[in-house]
């Protein structure tokens, strides 16, 4: 069930976003969210159905939105995608780094190649994004009002600040997203007033995350969690409002754990 936002309808008004992964899950919710809150919205995905499909909804709710097909392996995917999004919209406020790559598979199992797979994916691919979109996100420059300067956020996990059954490579993979967020907001704070942020998800219902943890994991992790539930797409797009929008113009390089406290239960197991 959508709760209402408590944040005002305007606090994007005339921004313009780009959401790898948009599409689906998280990233979907997010981009949705940015809409409602007066941002025009682009999302990057695989997938030409889900693209249009999520295309259409947006637009049903009256957010300027267009889908752009691409990999964020691809460098010349990256570029293209920028290209058209300053091409359709005319600028690039904010980057919402959400597509990622996931299975659960036991370290020994797992082929080097599929390792490599998601580090290519979720920690290269960040990284592609972000560097083939400074050059359209660096407006304010030093001396500026920090609010100038586009912004980036960056989607990870809690899975590395422990260790985590079966995801050895989703955890390194996050655990390099997190250094590149602080580095970035260190560098490009510093030179461009752009702030570089990242959300890190609990365990959140109907996700494509989610449903790779079985049905008992879920349940189990449940009875341990501070909150006893499970979050809700919605708490993670109205971590990406804060972050995106001026509420949070002095929040640069930290990545904001949205999961109920569920990662501290993790301690006590
Ligand atoms: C074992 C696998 C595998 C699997 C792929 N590989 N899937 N190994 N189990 N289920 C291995 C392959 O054997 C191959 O290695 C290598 O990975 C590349 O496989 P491809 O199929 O060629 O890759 P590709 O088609 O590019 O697909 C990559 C993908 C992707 C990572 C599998 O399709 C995918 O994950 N899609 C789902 C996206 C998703 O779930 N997103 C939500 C993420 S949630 P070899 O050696 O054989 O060549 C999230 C939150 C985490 O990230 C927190 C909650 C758990």
């Amino acid at each position: 069930m959508a709760m209402e936002s408590p944040f005002k309808a305007d606090i994007l008004k005339g921004k313009v976003a780009l959401l790898t992964g948009g599409g689906s899950g998280i990233g979907y919710e997010i981009s949705y969210q940015l809409g409602r809150h007066g941002a025009s919205i682009a999302i990057m995905g695989r997938r030409s159905q889900v693209l249009q499909a999520a295309v259409d909804s947006l637009q049903s709710h009256g957010i300027p939105a267009i889908g752009l097909e691409g990999d964020v392996r691809k460098r010349k995917d990256a570029i293209r995608v920028l290209e058209s999004t300053i091409k359709h919209f005319g600028r690039l406020d904010i980057l919402v780094n959400s597509a990622a790559g996931n299975f659960l598979i036991a370290a020994e199992d797992l082929s080097p190649n599929g390792f490599r797979t998601v580090i290519d994916i979720d920690s290269v691919g960040t990284f592609t994004m972000c560097h083939e979109a400074l050059k359209y996100l660096k407006k304010g420059g030093p001396g500026k009002d920090i609010s100038n300067g586009g912004t980036i956020i960056n989607i990870s996990a809690t899975l590395h600040y422990t260790a985590t059954w079966y995801q050895i490579h989703v955890s390194a993979a996050k655990a390099a997203v997190d250094s590149i967020t602080r580095s970035l907001a260190l560098e490009w704070g510093t030179d461009y007033n752009s702030r570089v942020n990242g959300i890190a998800p609990g365990p959140i219902e109907d996700t494509a995350g989610a449903s790779k943890l079985g049905p008992e994991e879920m349940m189990s992790s449940r009875q341990h969690m501070p909150l006893f539930k499970l979050g809700e797409k919605w708490d993670i797009a109205m971590a990406a409002l804060y972050l995106a929008s001026d509420a949070g113009k002095y929040v640069n390089g930290t990545t904001l754990v949205v999961d109920g406290g569920e990662w501290l239960s993790k301690l006590r197991h």
